[in-house]
């Protein structure tokens, strides 16, 4: 698969890759703990910032993969000013996403168990989440759905991604009449310009 390098100094990517577990994270540290260890590296003096023209190509979103391990992918995600993604899931996988820089918004949705097809889909509305640097949202339910988007208009903001497996996939939910429609999407890693994470 393509993939841009990240632009990250050496030793911020390596200390970001360090962290990533290297088993299942059910066999070694809770979701919790790794996402404490990332947030360590989130406070290190040469963590990225979404002001860095290296990640502004246009004015789209963009993802850069930092590492693809057989149980970790870490990604930076670069958020243009207002941008924000549809509701997706995340093939199954936990996932831990940390703002590194500016705020999003985290618009959650329980998909409802058993609920795989067009037809009868629904997803229940939790409560939406704002986080600022520093922050992080981690899942590790199957059904969890979410929506993401910059807070702000007039700043761009950048998030690290952590998913237990490579995410070679995602459902996107489209609101169809009162229920939900899905699609299944395969993101592209160098520019993904109506892409989630
Ligand atoms: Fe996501």
């Amino acid at each position: 698969m393509n993939a841009t390098p990240a632009p990250a100094s050496p030793a911020w990517r390596d200390a970001a890759i360090a962290r990533l577990p290297a088993v299942p994270l059910e066999d070694g540290r809770s979701l919790r703990e790794l996402a404490e260890a990332l947030r360590d590296v989130a406070r290190q003096p040469d963590t990225p910032r979404a002001d860095d023209r290296a990640f502004a190509d246009g004015d789209g979103y963009r993802r850069f993969l930092l590492a693809r391990l057989p149980h970790a992918e870490a990604l930076l995600i670069w958020w243009p000013p207002g941008y924000g993604t549809p509701v997706h899931d995340h093939d199954r996988l936990w996932g831990i996403e940390l703002v590194l820089d500016g705020m999003l918004v985290v618009d959650e949705y329980a998909v409802q168990a058993g609920a795989t097809g067009a037809e009868g889909l629904h997803l229940e509305r939790r409560p939406s989440v704002r986080l600022p640097r520093g922050a992080a949202r981690l899942f590790d339910d199957p059904g969890y759905a979410h929506a993401c988007h910059n807070a702000f208009f007039d700043r761009p903001a950048l998030s690290l991604h952590v998913y237990g497996g490579p995410l070679e996939r995602y459902r996107r939910f489209e609101r169809d009449g009162a229920g939900w429609r899905v699609s299944e999407v395969r993101p592209a890693l160098v520019r993904d310009a109506d892409g989630t994470a």
